[in-house]
């Protein structure tokens, strides 16, 4: 990550979703990087929230605005003329998307495609990274790792609103952002991410923590799902990679890139909490029998070769380091009261040196 300062040090960045778990970490990375960031999003997800803590709103310009309806939209991107995007807004749970599905496709789809055209009105040269996700894969529970030129579909209306998101990028891509212009984007795809912070509902590792502050039970739903689990600053730094390599003209415009733990490293849900309940004892758990008819899949892996072959990108923490960060940074939080930004960031330096 050496020389990813070099690149991002006074560059205007636009963060969509720069409220949420993933998007706070990011927006505090780029800081670290002397970045000039513009957040938009729809709010702040959750009480309480990362961005919160980490106190980013002073050090940042935020926007609030929906990006399925807004066409607000289009005149801030045009206003800051930004030199990178990360777009990471999104209706990001699964469970929500069965009881709001019109709601997450205007989000997810609708959200993308107004980017995108905002995009296009750009005369500089910009750099855009579309984060999307595993469960963009039609998912076939098999059990060797999803290339990235397999095919797209979703079960549920959160995994379909992805790969349609990723149909309307490619479009774009081919329709207005030709390999000699201005514009040069990628997606990014990642899997389960866990990491301090999170507090989104139906998630396991929040569960498991806002429990575990209160010592009460967290009540699992589906114990024997494996997932690619990986440290939030995993996927983050493949998407800081990838945006480095389209500005340095490297031949990844409109490519898609995995982004997950080894493959030998899908865990099911019941080991995560095991694996995390050795470093915290409040963690208690109960298995729950539920069928509420909404399928969630229980096995998804990634093959991530592309993006080491390309990008010369692999992930750096192992299993049970990435379980210990996030243990760590809820038992700071809720427990010892350690300055939480302080924490963060010695996270993300430490990763920076891994
Ligand atoms: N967390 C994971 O495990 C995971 C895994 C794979 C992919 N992803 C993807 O990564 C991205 C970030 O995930 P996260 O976990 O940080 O999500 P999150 O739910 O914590 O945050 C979502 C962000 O999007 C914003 N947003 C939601 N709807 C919006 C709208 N209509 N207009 C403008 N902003 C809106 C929210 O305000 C928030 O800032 C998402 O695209 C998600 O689908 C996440």
């Amino acid at each position: 990550m050496n020389n990813m300062k070099q690149i991002f040090k006074g560059k205007k960045i636009l963060i969509t979703g720069h409220t949420g778990f993933k998007g706070a970490w990011l927006t505090q990375w780029l800081l670290k990087m002397d970045a000039k960031i513009l957040g938009v999003s729809k709010g702040i997800p959750t009480k309480p929230s990362l961005y919160k803590e980490l106190k980013l709103h002073k050090e940042i310009k935020s926007i609030y605005l929906d990006i399925s309806k807004d066409d607000r939209l289009e005149k801030e991107v045009i206003k800051f003329q930004p030199d990178f995007i990360f777009h990471l807004a999104a209706q990001s749970l699964v469970k929500e998307s069965y009881l709001n599905p019109i709601e997450t496709f205007k989000t997810n789809t609708l959200g993308s495609v107004y980017l995108l055209n905002a995009i296009r009105k750009l005369k500089k040269n910009v750099y855009a990274v579309f984060i999307t996700s595993d469960k963009s894969y039609d998912n076939f529970e098999w059990s060797w790792g999803y290339r990235e030129t397999d095919r797209l579909g979703g079960p549920d209306p959160y995994s379909g609103s992805k790969g349609a998101a990723e149909i309307a990028i490619s479009s774009f891509q081919r329709s207005f952002f030709p390999d000699e212009g201005n514009i040069k984007l990628s997606i990014g795809r990642a899997g389960n991410v866990i990491g301090g912070g999170d507090w989104s509902e139906n998630r396991i590792v929040p569960d498991c923590m806002k429990s575990a502050s209160i010592n009460t039970v967290t009540q699992i739903r589906n114990p024997n799902s494996t997932r690619p689990w990986q440290h939030v600053l995993e996927p983050l730094s493949g998407y800081l990679v990838l945006a480095k390599n389209l500005y340095e003209n490297k031949n990844i415009h409109g490519e898609a890139f995995n982004f997950g733990p080894s493959n030998d490293l899908n865990v099911s849900v019941k080991d995560l909490i095991k694996t995390m309940s050795k470093d915290w004892k409040k963690i208690k758990w109960k298995i729950l029998r539920l069928d509420d008819g909404q399928k969630e899949s229980s096995l998804l892996k990634l093959n991530c070769d592309k993006a080491l072959h390309f990008l010369n990108w692999k992930p750096k923490m192992s299993f049970e380091e990435s379980a210990s960060a996030t243990v760590q940074w809820y038992k700071n939080f809720y427990d010892s009261k350690l300055n939480i930004k302080e924490f963060t960031l010695s996270q993300i330096e430490e990763y920076e040196n891994k």
